[in-house]
């Protein structure tokens, strides 16, 4: 965006990476994490990786010596402790200090081996509960937190603030991304703790091979929520490591929402469940809406590409041949 500060225009050769980088992905194997090792092995960079038995990235100083030894012209922290609702309001110690410890470790760990740019991950979470919709990153603490995940979404706001402090006090390009709900292939189906998505792509799948004739979900399915897939995500921040350099953190999301009413009459229709769907509406509906504002990130040029039924059916055919179910 010409006269736009903190925007390179993304098609030329970009002065915060070089075209074939070396960019270490803490996380790699996540859901995050991997996509975004598909996203920059495609886009010609080096990808650098180890695995948690390899380092752990709470070790402080030996995230220091790894990063100190590969020297990568970037690090992109995709790594985290993340879990639905049941798992952060059952463990909320381990969110918030395992995710301290980690971004410590690898923020400051980053800039002590001289690494020049750095990508922070944190999430739409970070925004108070009832922030006017679609949210923009203005709101970030401007009110009090949904409680059942304050304790992580605090320490991804801690987070945020170390990144830019690096910047504010060393003049350091590091800069953070805030997505949306994801779903993709390596989504977690576990039903103790998966995310909304897979757990009705799972649910579904389940009545039907069952030949059930009814599928019972949580809530009213009122409540609006937007989803994005991941390899949308990875290509936002492919864009954003080449020509996004600010202190304001970017969101990331597709711009538009749907009920989990209509979610859901789209995840049967992809799992082929033709059954009553009923609702159990003494259970929580959380937040009515939930919709981030994009223009930051579309004022780039960016765009997601994968419609939310494509991205589901892919999804679920994943899992399947993975799970072989
Ligand atoms: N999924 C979403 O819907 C969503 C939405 C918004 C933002 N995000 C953000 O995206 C980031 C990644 O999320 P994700 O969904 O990809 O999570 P994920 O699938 O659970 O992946 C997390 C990764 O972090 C690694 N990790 C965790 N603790 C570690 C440690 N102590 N040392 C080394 N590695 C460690 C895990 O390693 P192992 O493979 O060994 O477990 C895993 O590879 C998070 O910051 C999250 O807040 C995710």
């Amino acid at each position: 965006m010409p006269g736009c500060p903190g925007i390179i225009q993304a098609m030329t050769a970009s002065p915060l990476l070089p075209d074939r980088a070396r960019i270490f992905v803490a996380g790699h194997r996540g859901l995050v994490g991997s996509a975004l090792t598909r996203r920059l092995t495609a886009d010609g960079h080096e990808v650098l990786t180890r695995t948690r038995d390899e380092l752990d990235l709470r070790d402080a100083p030996r995230t220091a010596a790894v990063l100190k030894e590969l020297r990568p012209d970037a690090v992109v922290l995709a790594a985290a402790k993340v879990g639905g609702i049941l798992a952060n309001s059952t463990y909320p110690v381990q969110f918030i200090e395992e995710n301290l410890q980690i971004q410590l470790s690898v923020v400051a760990g980053a800039h002590a081996a001289g690494v020049p740019r750095l990508l922070f991950l944190g999430s739409s979470c970070i925004y108070p509960k009832l922030a006017p919709q679609p949210i923009s990153e203005d709101a970030l603490l401007g009110g009090p937190l949904e409680p059942t995940n304050r304790a992580y979404a605090l320490a991804k706001i801690a987070g945020i603030v170390q990144v830019q402090s690096y910047r504010q006090q060393y003049g350091a390009p590091y800069i953070s991304a805030m997505p949306t709900n994801l779903y993709g292939p390596g989504d977690n189906f576990d039903p103790q703790t998966s995310h909304v998505l897979p757990a009705l792509i799972r649910k579904f799948h389940e009545a039907r091979a069952e030949r059930r004739d009814e599928v019972v979900l949580w809530g009213s399915g009122t409540p609006r929520r937007e989803f994005l897939h991941v390899d949308d995500l990875a290509s936002a921040c492919a864009l954003l490591l080449r020509a996004y350099d600010a202190d304001e953190p970017v969101n990331v999301g597709c711009g538009t929402d749907l009920t989990i009413r209509e979610l859901a009459a789209v995840v049967a229709e992809v799992t082929g469940f033709t059954g009553r769907i009923g609702w159990d509406t003494g259970k929580p509906d959380g937040t009515p809406r939930k919709l981030l504002d994009v223009s930051r990130l579309t004022a780039l040029g960016w765009r997601p590409a994968i419609p939310l039924r494509d991205g589901i059916a892919a999804t679920y055919a994943h899992w399947r041949a993975a799970a072989g179910v």
